[in-house]
């Protein structure tokens, strides 16, 4: 019995060295519960506690800011009233460095925790926010809520040097599709950069409305703002009436894009605006019809009808004409007034022209594009969009920007000075490097949030699936493209299925997250099962937060196959401690229900599979129900 406790002892004693002596930083930041996973972090022995007479220090008027955004966050949770002052003497320190540190870059920052004290060291302000963001994640996740907490504000003692591995690491919302108030922008730029994201793509124009105010085209925002009021999944709407008011909508005006702006400046978060041309423009056609080829003045603002029908491999029609006419100099004149405002609104180099899904279905019935094709022997009406998108991309040098678009800007031939967006997978990224351009890696099958992120019976149906495991394995760097091309990637928002902020916290948690590990941290640090711990950990800090985030993690993935005439079950499940329990009995599972562990032949017959998450003796995902026909329907019966 001695010799039995005594060997436990020693071996509890080796548990416990290895874990502190542990050098991988993987295994450290499993302890820190840190996303994105930091560069190297060196865990140190104590802690620093945060009290009513701790002070911030920062070394001058680039800290500054840092400094009093971590005030203001943790003076509401701690109920403290720590005002920052400029010095160096305080017991939290934000500093740039005096002679530059070649390892972090421009974004990298070095934090470090002691007993005594913390500093936040960087090169430039970027660095200092994210130092802080990485410093909010370290202390308890009270320090997320809205009401004053009594607890030890207590952070262990660590030294992390960080910095991340792309310079793009965006998000884009669609506030077209929807529209999303001033505030909830915010909000959302505001929840973005805590996972070090720095670009913010605005897709500000659309079928469905146009949400930035141009002061020399009023009809913009007057009309193409706004339309009429319908409920129901979008594509299934019935169409705007003659006359019909349209009262659903807004749009920004010019001061609150300025405002917005140098809100994202403050935490280094570029804005990339978007104007999507020459397709997806219905609603500049309902403000300004003539536009267009049929310069139909009836055209509306649509609010969701069935208005195209796509063929499976890509290819679509319109019935609703929704593409600027390439052959009218004065749709020249309406783009260089509308990018002339956006142009001065938008201080980064960059703006992106859209360039997506553009039906020519209308071009190839009209005498002025005809007319142009044979002036430019152009024989397909395909590359008229590549003589459209040069014309933009003139009016866009000459303001001074950089022309972005999505991967269809390479169809028609474009200077090797545009940026490419890849998202009909990885194939317009890489060839598009190959050709000598950046490229923004963000394709639909990793980084589309607006997919649906669990069982379509659970979670209201979408047409596509991404699970968050998925996003996670995304490398954006495809084999054989030279790495020097790929700014980065991003996750894309689009709204149809979005009407409001908290969905929209919903649809991207916790995808953006995991994309957030994979724009910024080292590639060799990625692992699920570690990645999946943290994410767990930060459900807890978005419930402190009050952000909405998906709990598909923990439900089964079921899929079935057709073996002979049997429908062949399996299940699956993306954190591995969970264990899976089901029926086929019509009875409501529990962990005494089937225990799933290997492929199952249903019998024949009307059968229901229910199933249900448990751990640790406890039910934790969402009962999912699926009767008969659609287990065929997912055999492919
Ligand atoms: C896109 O999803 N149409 C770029």
């Amino acid at each position: 019995m001695k010799n039995t406790f005594s060997f436990q002892k020693i071996y509890s004693s080796i548990l416990v060295l290895l874990l502190i002596c542990s050098s991988s930083p993987a295994q450290n930041n499993t302890m820190l519960q840190l996303i994105p996973q930091p560069v190297t972090v060196a865990p140190m022995s104590g802690s620093f506690t945060l009290t009513a007479a701790s002070s911030i220090a920062y070394d001058g008027v680039e800290s500054r800011f840092a400094a009093e955004m971590f005030a203001q966050k943790i003076n509401l949770p701690t109920g403290y009233s720590i005002m920052p002052r400029e010095g160096t003497d305080g017991s939290i320190r934000f500093m740039l460095f005096e002679k530059k540190n070649q390892q972090i870059g421009t974004e990298g920052y070095v934090l470090e925790v002691l007993p005594g004290g913390i500093s936040i060291s960087a090169n430039n302000s970027a660095g200092l926010l994210y130092g802080m963001q990485t410093l909010l994640q370290l202390l308890p996740k009270e320090i997320e809520g809205k009401i004053v907490s009594t607890i030890d504000w207590t952070v262990p003692a660590v030294r992390i040097i960080d910095y991340p591995r792309f310079k793009w690491r965006g998000i884009m919302l669609d506030v077209s599709r929807n529209f999303f108030s001033k505030q909830d922008v915010k909000s959302y730029i505001d929840q973005i950069v805590r996972y070090k994201y720095n670009i913010f793509h605005w897709h500000l124009s659309d079928d469905h409305g146009w949400r930035i105010e141009i002061k020399s085209l009023p009809k913009l925002t007057t009309v193409g703002a706004w339309r009429v009021e319908r409920a129901g999944a979008f594509g299934s709407r019935t169409d705007p009436l003659p006359g019909e008011k349209a009262t659903v909508g807004g749009f920004y005006t010019q001061d609150d894009i300025k405002e917005i702006v140098q809100f994202a400046r403050q935490r280094n978060v570029t804005i990339v605006p978007e104007i999507d041309l020459p397709g997806h423009s219905m609603a500049a056609i309902a403000s300004y019809p003539e536009l267009s080829c049929k310069k139909d003045p009836g055209t509306m603002v649509n609010p969701g009808t069935h208005f195209a029908e796509w063929y499976g491999n890509g290819t679509f029609k319109m019935f609703i004409e929704n593409t600027l006419n390439p052959s009218d100099e004065n749709v020249y004149g309406f783009i260089e007034k509308v990018f002339s405002e956006v142009a001065a609104l938008f201080p980064g180099p960059y703006i992106h022209v859209g360039g997506d899904e553009c039906y020519k279905g209308y071009w190839a019935q009209d005498t002025g594009c005809i007319a142009l094709m044979k002036r430019l022997n152009i024989r397909h009406v395909e590359d008229l969009q590549g003589y459209f998108m040069n014309r933009v991309e003139k009016i866009l040098k000459a303001k001074g920007k950089k022309m972005l678009g999505w991967d269809e800007i390479l169809e028609g031939g474009i200077s090797p000075d545009a940026t490419v967006m890849s998202w009909r997978g990885v194939r317009g990224g890489i060839e598009a490097a190959r050709t000598g351009h950046d490229v923004v890696m963000t394709p639909t099958t990793f980084s589309y949030l607006d997919y649906n992120q669990g069982d379509q019976t659970v979670d209201p149906p979408i047409y596509a699936a991404l699970r968050v495991k998925k996003s996670y394995s995304f490398e954006p760097v495809p084999d054989g493209v030279d790495a020097k091309y790929i700014l980065g990637g991003q996750g894309n928002l689009w709204t149809e299925q979005i009407p409001n902020l908290r969905a929209a916290e919903y649809m991207s948690y916790p995808r953006a997250w995991a994309l957030a590990e994979v724009y910024w941290s080292p590639k060799e640090k990625r692992e699920w099962g570690n990645f999946s711990r943290r994410m767990e950990m930060h459900f807890t800090r978005a419930e402190a937060a009050d952000i909405n985030y998906s709990r598909a993690s923990y439900d089964a993935i079921i899929k079935t196959a057709m073996k002979n005439d049997t429908i062949i079950l399996t299940m699956d499940k993306e954190l591995s401690d969970l264990d899976i329990y089901y029926t086929i009995d019509d009875t409501m599972p529990d962990d005494h229900s089937l225990r799933y562990t290997n492929a199952v032949a249903l019998p024949n017959g009307p059968v229901t599979l229910r199933a249900i998450t448990y751990r640790n003796g406890k039910p934790i995902g969402h009962l999912i129900t699926l009767k008969q026909d659609e287990l065929q329907k997912r055999a492919g019966k």
